[in-house]
């Protein structure tokens, strides 16, 4: 059905809203996307109503337009770019995600090798940055050091804050895929107290990652080649997902005009909370907290009780309403890296897989449709794979940072670039005058 258009877009269809108490009616253009719900176009509905729409925690709101990553909770279908998560997890490497995420194709072979040259000779950070870890406490999270360097970098590298500056934007972009993992071990090495170790060009980017981590310049290092793989899959689950908290945290941050360091240290920040990228470590307290296959349907019942806030970490999502498909690769990725290593029989993970089976044969999770997601076996893997629990979120941003900064990059590059600024509904005091204090009781 032809309809009006809002801007460069040819509406698909057209939504009649009506007011009872007025008789009020107003006709909304309807836009379908690629895949997926459509969408009502609410953009000019205030000025037309003077209404707001109201969506706390944005429920049923489409923020921005987009092309990089596609989910279908239903379904338990997620596409980077066309691509399904498991066809990437399976056959791609995270510098080849990271190169779709933000260019919108899988690279040529040439493309990919000059991608994969850039990114691994952007990997050293600024030699003063060493001193900058230096004013954390030992005991700092490594999360909270994330947050002030990474905030901290467009001091450290003011000749890619222009955000006019399409080149500047790329080299940007570059940087901070390349810097995070370097940033993130120092972060780990500081709360050890070991020296920190430079990346290392001969090695892949997972390969540099644990090197950086685990390495000291006392001895060789060895890449285990399966614990590398896992790393990588691990950061290439990471990668994107669609306009979560942390996303939409950069691309309001972003919409201000602000520097893509801030921005993405904006995102580490919302990341960090227990809901979203903190749950990997929750998982992990939540099972040691557990402590027994025995005491399951005690954590169970206690999920289920209203009166209760706890809630079993790991578990549902927003928008998958089934398998998040991210788990069933980590799940498995989880079973190689302990094969690996020999570890038969990991306590926690014994925890995990009967919590698992037994919340998928229990009605109030089937009735609320809560299923495992990403967090609930990446800790256990991050763990085996060496990981100290308040690392675990650390790694989350350092795979989640080529998604942030591809949305940024893409709410930047939209034609109609403009200030997020959502309204509210009010319901504060009304209008009323100063009380000087010697009249107050
Ligand atoms: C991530 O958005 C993303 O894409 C995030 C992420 C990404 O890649 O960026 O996928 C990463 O953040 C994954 C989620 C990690 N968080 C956790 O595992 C924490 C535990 N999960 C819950 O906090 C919760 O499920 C959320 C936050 C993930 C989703 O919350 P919603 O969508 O706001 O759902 P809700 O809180 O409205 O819950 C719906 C119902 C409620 O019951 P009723 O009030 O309807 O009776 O389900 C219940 C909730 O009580 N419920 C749970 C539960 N999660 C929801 N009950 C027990 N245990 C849980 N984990």
């Amino acid at each position: 059905m032809a309809g009006s258009s809002s801007g460069s877009r040819a509406a698909a269809g057209r939504m009649t809203l009506s007011d009872q108490r007025s008789g009020d009616s107003w006709e909304l253009d309807v836009f379908d996307g690629t895949l997926g719900p459509s969408v009502i176009d609410f953009q000019n509905f205030y000025a037309k109503s003077g209404h707001f729409t109201f969506d706390p925690g944005f429920t049923s709101t489409g923020s921005c337009e987009s092309r990089i990553t596609f989910i279908d909770g239903e379904n338990g279908i997620l596409l980077h770019r066309g691509y399904p998560i498991e066809e990437l997890a399976a056959d791609s490497d995270y510098l080849e995600v990271c190169y779709l995420l933000l260019h919108g194709e899988l690279p040529t072979p040439a493309e990919k090798a000059e991608f994969d040259d850039i990114i691994t000779h952007h990997t050293m950070v600024h030699e003063q940055l060493r001193y900058f870890y230096r004013g954390f406490r030992r005991d700092a999270h490594p999360m909270a050091i994330m947050c002030g360097v990474v905030g901290a970098l467009s001091a450290f590298y003011p000749d890619t804050t222009d955000i006019a500056d399409p080149r500047q934007r790329l080299i940007a972009a570059h940087r901070l895929v390349a810097k995070m993992p370097t940033l993130a071990a120092m972060a780990y090495k500081s709360s050890v107290g070991q020296p920190y170790m430079y990346p290392r060009n001969d090695l892949t980017y997972a390969e540099n990652l644990l090197f950086m981590t685990f390495g000291v310049p006392a001895e060789d290092y060895e890449p285990n080649p399966v614990l590398a793989r896992a790393m990588d899959r691990i950061l290439i689950l990471h990668a994107d997902h669609e306009q979560n908290a942390s996303t939409s945290t950069v691309r309001i941050a972003g919409s201000s005009g602000a520097n893509p360091f801030a921005c993405i240290a904006s995102g580490i920040a919302s990341l960090w909370g227990p809901a979203h990228g903190g749950a990997n470590q929750a998982v992990m307290a939540m099972l040691r907290e557990i402590g027994s296959k025995e005491r399951i349907p005690e954590y169970i019942a206690r999920a289920k009780d209203k009166s209760d806030p706890f809630r079993l970490m790991g578990f549902g999502h927003r928008v998958y309403k089934h398998y998040d498909p991210r788990a069933t690769i980590m799940r498995q990725s989880c079973h190689e890296v302990l094969d690996e290593l020999g570890i038969r029989d990991e306590p926690l993970l014994g925890i995990a897989m009967e919590l698992e089976r037994i919340a998928l044969e229990d009605d109030y999770f089937i009735e609320k449709k809560l299923f495992p997601n990403v967090d609930f076996y990446s800790g256990v893997t991050m763990r085996a794979l060496g990981f100290p629990e308040t690392m675990f979120s650390v790694l989350f941003a350092v795979g989640r940072t080529v998604g942030w900064i591809s949305h940024w990059k893409e709410m930047v590059e939209a034609p109609q670039r403009r200030i997020d600024r959502p309204r509210q509904l009010y319901t504060g005091a009304e209008k009323r005058h100063y009380v000087p204090l010697d009249r107050r009781a």
